[in-house]
C-alpha cells in the first residue's frame, strides 16, 4: 500500500481520472446555490443534479472533482474514530458515458494499481434486488472478472445498496460499495457478513432509474455514474491509523487541542479533542464559504458547531474566552491551506468571527448559571430532565458539567428525562433536515428556474441603472423567492428601485429568448460576459445569453438551467432593499402571474 498523505491523494484521483478522460472541475461551496431544499453540500453528485438530469456540463460526459461536504445527521456521534461532520468526498463523473462496467474497471485500478491496496483486504457490497428493481448480478460478474472472490461479494437490500434520489423524485439507482479490511487477522467472509471489521471507503452510484412522484421506478435514457469516495477513511487506510484523527492532515490538529487540555489522560479526554478537531474544521470551512453564526439555516448549524466546540474545550479545562477557537482553526487553515488557498486569505476574517461568537458565549454560559441557581432553589434532591436539557439546549451545558455543579449542592440530575427530552428534540430537529431535503429539486424546480433567470435580469438591471462596479456577491434561491446580493455602498433610491423593477419587467415583456454556448474562460471574458470568473485558466464554461442579436440584455456564465423565454417570468416586483454588509446590499425579489410549466433554455453553437 502506499503510504500516502492526504495531498497526494487528492492529486493521484484527479490525475488518474484526467488520464481516463475527465474533467477537472471546481468543488463547489458548502452552501448550495439556486438549491432550497437542503442547507449544505453533502455530497460530490449534489452541485452536478442539472447535469445528471441530461442538462450539458461545459467539461463534458466525464468530470472528477474533490467537494467539500458538510453533514450533521450524526453530529451526536462525533468524537468516535470515525464520524465527521465535515469531509471531502473525491468523486468521478459519467454523464450518459460509461456505465457499471467502465466505473468498476476504473475504481478497481484506481485501488489496486495507484493506491496498491491489496486485493486479499477488498470486499465489495452489491444490490439484493427487490419489488423495485431486480438483483444486480452484473455488477457482481464485473466484480469476478476483475478477480475478486464470490467470498468477498456481498449482496445487500436497499438501505444499504442504493443511492438517491437527492429530493422525492429525480435520478437514483443501486450502488457497489467497496470496502478495506481494517480488523487484526486474515479477511473474512464481505461486509454483508462481518459488517464491523470491514469499512466502506468507495461508492460508485449507477443511476439508471428516475423515481417518480408516484413512488414508480422507471428506466433513464441517460445513465449516470456517481461516485464518491471518502478522502479522510482512505487516508486512514493508507497511513495505516485506525481514525481519521489520526491522519497526517488531523493529527497535529488534535495534537494542539490535546496540548492546551490541563486534565488527566482518559477516553473521554479524547472524545472531546476529537469534537473540538471536526467542528471546528467544519466551521472554519463554512465560515470561509460567507456563513456568519446566527439563529437560522446554515448560521444556527455554524453556531452549534462552534458552541459544542467551546463546551467540550471546558472538559478538557481549556478557558474559551474568546481566543481558543480561532486559535485551533489557524491551525487547521495552516494544514490546508496549499489545495484550499482561500482558507489563508480569509483567515483574518474567520478568526474574527469566531472570537466574536467565543466571547457572546461565555456570556451565555454566565446565563445558563444563573438559570441553573433558580432551577436549583425550586429542586427538592433532583434537578429535572427538562431543566437540565435546557441548560444543555439553549445555554450550553453539557449534562457532565450539570451534574458537577449539582454534585457539588448535593444533589442528583434525572438523567432519564435528559435523555428524553434529548431524543425528543432529535427525532424533531431530523425530521426538520428531512423536510429541507424532502422539498424534492424537481418539486420546486419550474419556480427556482424561473427565479434563477430572473436574478440575471436584475443583475443586468442593476449595472445599467446603478453603473458597471455592481457584481454579485451571493445568489440564493428558494421556491418563493430570489435573494441577491452585490455590492454597492450606498442605500437604493426609491427611484432607482423602481427603475431596476420596471428594466426587468420591460425585459420579460419583450420575451427575450434565453440561450446559451459553450466556451474558454478567456472567450467568455472576451465576448463580456459578467459572472464569477473563478473556473481554472483553459477550463470550458457556459454563457447564457437572454436578447436577440444586436439587443442583448444579459450575458452572464452561469451553470443554469434556465428558463427558455423571458416571457415565462410572469411579473417581478422587489420586496426589499437592505444592508447585507459593509458595501454590501441585499435585494429580495419575488416573481407572479408566470405560468406553471416551464421549458428549459438551450443550447446554440
Ligand atoms: N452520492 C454518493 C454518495 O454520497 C456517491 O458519491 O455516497
Amino acid at each position: 500500500m502506499r503510504p500516502l498523505t492526504t495531498d497526494q491523494i487528492r492529486a493521484a484521483y484527479l490525475d488518474f481520472f484526467h488520464a481516463k478522460g475527465h474533467t477537472i472541475i471546481d468543488g463547489a461551496s458548502l452552501v448550495p446555490e439556486n438549491d432550497p431544499t437542503v442547507l449544505f453540500t453533502t455530497a460530490g453528485m449534489h452541485p452536478l443534479v442539472p447535469y445528471l438530469l441530461g442538462e450539458t456540463h461545459p467539461g463534458g460526459r466525464r468530470l472528477t472533482d474533490v467537494q467539500r461536504c458538510i453533514r450533521t445527521q450524526d453530529i451526536d456521534e462525533v468524537g468516535d474514530a470515525s464520524h465527521l461532520t465535515f469531509f471531502e468526498m473525491l468523486g468521478n463523473w459519467s454523464l450518459g458515458d460509461y456505465f457499471k462496467e467502465g466505473a468498476i474497471q476504473m475504481s478497481f485500478e484506481f485501488l489496486t494499481k495507484v493506491l496498491e491496496i491489496p486485493m486479499e483486504k477488498l470486499a465489495v457490497t452489491c444490490f439484493a434486488g427487490d419489488d423495485d428493481a431486480s438483483k444486480d448480478e452484473e455488477t457482481a460478474a464485473v466484480w469476478r472478472k476483475l478477480g475478486i472472490p464470490a467470498e468477498r461479494i456481498g449482496f445487500l437490500p436497499k438501505k444499504n445498496n442504493w443511492w438517491g434520489p437527492a429530493g422525492q423524485t429525480g435520478p437514483c439507482g443501486p450502488d457497489t460499495e467497496m470496502f478495506y479490511w481494517v480488523w487484526e487477522g486474515e479477511p473474512q467472509g464481505n461486509p454483508a457478513t462481518h459488517e464491523a471489521q470491514w469499512l466502506e471507503i468507495w461508492n460508485d452510484v449507477f443511476m439508471q432509474y428516475n423515481k417518480n412522484a408516484d413512488g414508480t421506478y422507471e428506466p433513464l435514457k441517460q445513465k449516470n455514474v456517481d461516485t464518491g469516495m471518502g478522502l479522510e477513511r482512505t487516508a486512514a487506510v493508507l497511513q495505516s491509523v485506525k481514525s481519521a484523527y489520526e491522519t497526517d492532515c488531523l493529527k497535529p490538529v488534535l495534537a494542539k487541542v490535546l496540548s492546551l487540555s490541563t486534565v488527566p489522560d482518559s477516553p473521554e479526554k479524547i472524545r472531546h479533542a476529537r469534537i473540538i478537531t471536526d467542528h471546528v474544521r467544519a466551521a472554519t470551512n463554512i465560515i470561509a464559504d460567507g456563513v456568519k453564526p446566527s439563529n437560522v439555516d446554515q448560521g444556527y448549524v455554524l453556531r452549534r458547531l462552534i458552541r459544542r466546540a467551546i463546551r467540550s474545550s471546558r472538559f478538557l479545562g481549556i478557558e474559551a474566552n474568546g481566543t481558543f477557537v480561532s486559535s485551533i482553526a489557524s491551525e487547521i487553515i495552516t494544514r490546508y491551506e496549499k489545495p484550499y488557498p482561500q482558507l489563508k486569505i480569509l483567515e483574518q476574517d474567520i478568526r474574527e468571527i469566531l472570537s466574536r461568537e467565543e466571547q457572546q458565549f461565555s456570556k451565555t454560559l454566565q446565563d445558563g448559571i444563573k438559570h441553573f441557581e433558580r432551577a436549583l432553589s425550586g429542586a427538592k434532591n433532583s434537578i429535572d430532565g427538562t431543566t437540565a436539557f435546557h441548560l444543555y439546549d439553549t445555554f450550553g451545558f453539557p449534562l457532565e458539567l450539570t451534574k458537577e455543579m449539582a454534585k457539588e449542592r448535593g444533589m442528583n440530575v434525572d438523567e432519564e428525562g435528559f435523555k428524553k427530552a434529548f431524543e425528543e428534540h432529535q427525532a424533531l430537529s431530523r425530521a426538520g433536515a428531512e423536510k429541507k431535503f424532502k422539498g424534492g429539486l424537481q418539486d420546486s424546480s419550474a419556480e427556482t428556474t424561473k427565479l434563477h433567470t430572473a436574478t440575471h435580469l436584475l443583475n443586468a438591471a442593476l449595472r445599467r441603472v446603478l453603473g458597471d462596479h455592481v457584481s454579485q456577491k451571493g445568489s440564493n434561491i428558494t421556491s418563493e423567492r430570489l435573494r441577491f446580493d452585490f455590492n454597492h455602498d450606498q442605500k437604493m433610491t426609491e427611484s432607482q428601485i423602481k427603475e431596476v423593477e420596471h428594466l426587468v419587467n420591460e425585459a420579460i415583456e419583450k420575451d427575450l429568448p434565453v440561450r446559451y454556448h459553450i466556451v474558454s474562460v478567456e472567450d467568455a471574458k472576451k465576448e463580456g460576459a459578467i459572472g464569477v470568473f473563478d473556473a481554472k485558466y483553459g477550463s470550458e464554461v457556459k454563457v447564457y445569453v437572454l436578447g436577440n442579436d444586436g439587443d442583448i440584455t444579459s450575458r452572464e456564465i452561469c451553470g443554469g438551467p434556465h428558463v427558455a423565454r423571458t416571457s415565462m417570468l410572469g411579473h417581478f416586483t422587489i420586496q426589499k432593499e437592505e444592508s447585507s454588509s459593509a458595501g454590501v446590499r441585499r435585494i429580495k425579489a419575488v416573481l407572479s402571474g408566470g405560468p406553471k410549466e416551464i421549458l428549459i433554455a438551450e443550447q446554440v453553437s
